[in-house]
């Protein structure tokens, strides 16, 4: 990758935006107000922002290996804390992707170090789903349904904090599960039954 085209390019896009709204940064100087809080994977392919068309200041993005929400990482809670309480987001989305390598990299006998605790919650939601991704036999049809039985555990999780429960009862906020399909470049609304889970999960997990 060549960096000095990089700020080649954002001279370009600064011309492009200016081109549309001459006081497009200026506007975008004031501050934000997003919609959405985007969760997803750290890989390279899954942009977040340009496979959903969204411009700067429309989404509120974490992205972390394997878009995880784990319940003491500091990082990935003070940003579900910062956009459901101060920011007001009224959609919290964790998008998944197929063929993610760190959802692969957690189901190999290997020992690599820092990240065996990170993706030891990924083994944790084959444990929950053993007896259906044992019976898938072709393996990536296997990885690619861990995928999406992840997204739904990380929705889990996201039910379990005070401020996603709060934020629902006071203005009805949701968590949705998202896949991005990399082999098509679709995006797919796994359309998680978000109050069944609600309802299932206030019964031990209600905080308020
Ligand atoms: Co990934």
């Amino acid at each position: 990758m060549d960096l000095n085209k990089v700020f080649d390019n954002n001279k370009k896009w600064i011309q492009e935006k200016l081109d549309v709204s001459s006081n497009y940064f200026d506007e975008l100087g004031k501050g934000q107000s997003p919609d959405l809080l985007y969760i997803g994977c750290s890989d390279s392919r899954v942009t977040a922002e340009e496979l959903m068309g969204a411009e700067p200041g429309e989404v509120f993005v974490h992205r972390n290996i394997a878009n995880m929400v784990i319940s003491i990482d500091l990082n990935v809670m003070s940003v579900v804390n910062y956009a459901v309480d101060h920011l007001k987001v009224n959609h919290v989305v964790v998008c998944g992707h197929y063929a993610c390598g760190g959802v692969k990299a957690a189901m190999q006998s290997a020992d690599l170090g820092i990240l065996n605790p990170w993706l030891r919650n990924i083994r944790d939601v084959y444990r929950i789903h053993r007896k259906e991704l044992n019976a898938i036999e072709d393996e990536n049809k296997r990885y690619d349904r861990l995928v999406e039985l992840n997204v739904k555990e990380q929705c889990v999780n996201l039910i379990k904090t005070a401020a996603v429960q709060k934020a629902h009862r006071d203005r009805g906020l949701k968590v949705r599960g998202w896949v991005f399909d990399v082999y098509s470049g679709k995006l797919i609304d796994l359309k998680i039954d978000f109050e069944g889970y609600l309802k299932d999960i206030m019964e031990i997990y209600q905080l308020d």
